[in-house]
């Protein structure tokens, strides 16, 4: 890694940690008061993907890591599949706490309201600012929903670019644990569709390097060579190329 990488993610680090910090202590909502840890977020600081789910689930909730449960680990199986590792990343949630509801077994997952996906928004606004990622990714429907608006239809509206939060490209697709739901031939309907979603995403990450590459390309170009040179197409000597 490039020293200058090293300094830029430090940099970065030390914007996160506090943020982190506050994050944990927030209580806007009540489900502030009912989870066990705060699921801030974790990954690449200088990451040209951003990941972004729906709220921590119970083993999120236990461990305050995200997606580290069964859907962490397709997750992870599905970042696999276009070269990615999990430490690639950045990874974080529309909301910082588990949402839950009662359940006859205890709390129960579920989606975040729109209230607190709004008390939340600054802080993933902040690591949106702070890791200014290539690409985000949104997985689900409340999701895309938070970026794209309450109209947003994933099973219609999935698969194609946005414009999200500073003009970064955003696609939303569906959300592993919804990938797990799925029977029967459902499946690989489904799997077929992500593993769209997923090339485009591969793609437009190259493209967002190519163009990022650029001008450091132009800058590297090698000096003219000096006049008269007697080499051949490729730069062989003369006289090599039959
Ligand atoms: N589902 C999410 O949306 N986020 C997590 O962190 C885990 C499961």
């Amino acid at each position: 890694m490039r020293a200058l990488d090293l300094d830029e993610r430090t940099r970065r680090e030390r914007l996160l940690a506090p943020a982190a910090a506050v994050a944990d202590a927030c209580r806007k909502c009540a489900i502030g008061y009912e989870r066990r840890h705060n699921v801030y977020g974790e990954g690449d600081p200088l990451a040209a993907l951003m990941v972004i789910g729906e709220g921590p689930g119970e083993t999120e909730d236990m461990l305050g890591r995200p997606f580290v449960g069964r859907a962490g680990q397709l997750l992870e199986k599905m970042l696999g599949a276009i070269g990615l590792a999990r430490e690639d990343v950045y990874i974080c949630n529309t909301v910082k706490c588990r949402p839950t509801s009662p359940g006859p077994r205890g709390p129960r997952n579920r989606a975040p309201e729109p209230d607190e996906m709004a008390n939340c928004r600054p802080f993933l606004d902040e690591q949106i600012d702070v890791v200014a990622p290539g690409v985000i990714l949104a997985l689900g429907a409340p999701a895309a929903k938070s970026f794209l608006g309450r109209d947003f239809q994933i099973t219609k509206m999935r698969g194609r670019w946005y414009a999200g939060p500073n003009g970064v490209p955003l696609i939303a697709s569906f959300h592993p644990a919804y990938i797990l739901r799925q029977t029967g031939g459902e499946i690989e309907a489904v799997k077929r569709l992500v593993w769209r979603d997923l090339k485009a995403v591969r793609a437009k990450l190259d493209e967002v390097a190519a163009l990022r590459a650029a001008p450091l390309r132009a800058d590297k170009m090698p000096e003219p060579p000096p006049e008269p040179l007697q080499t051949g197409l490729f730069g062989e000597a003369p006289g090599t190329v039959c």
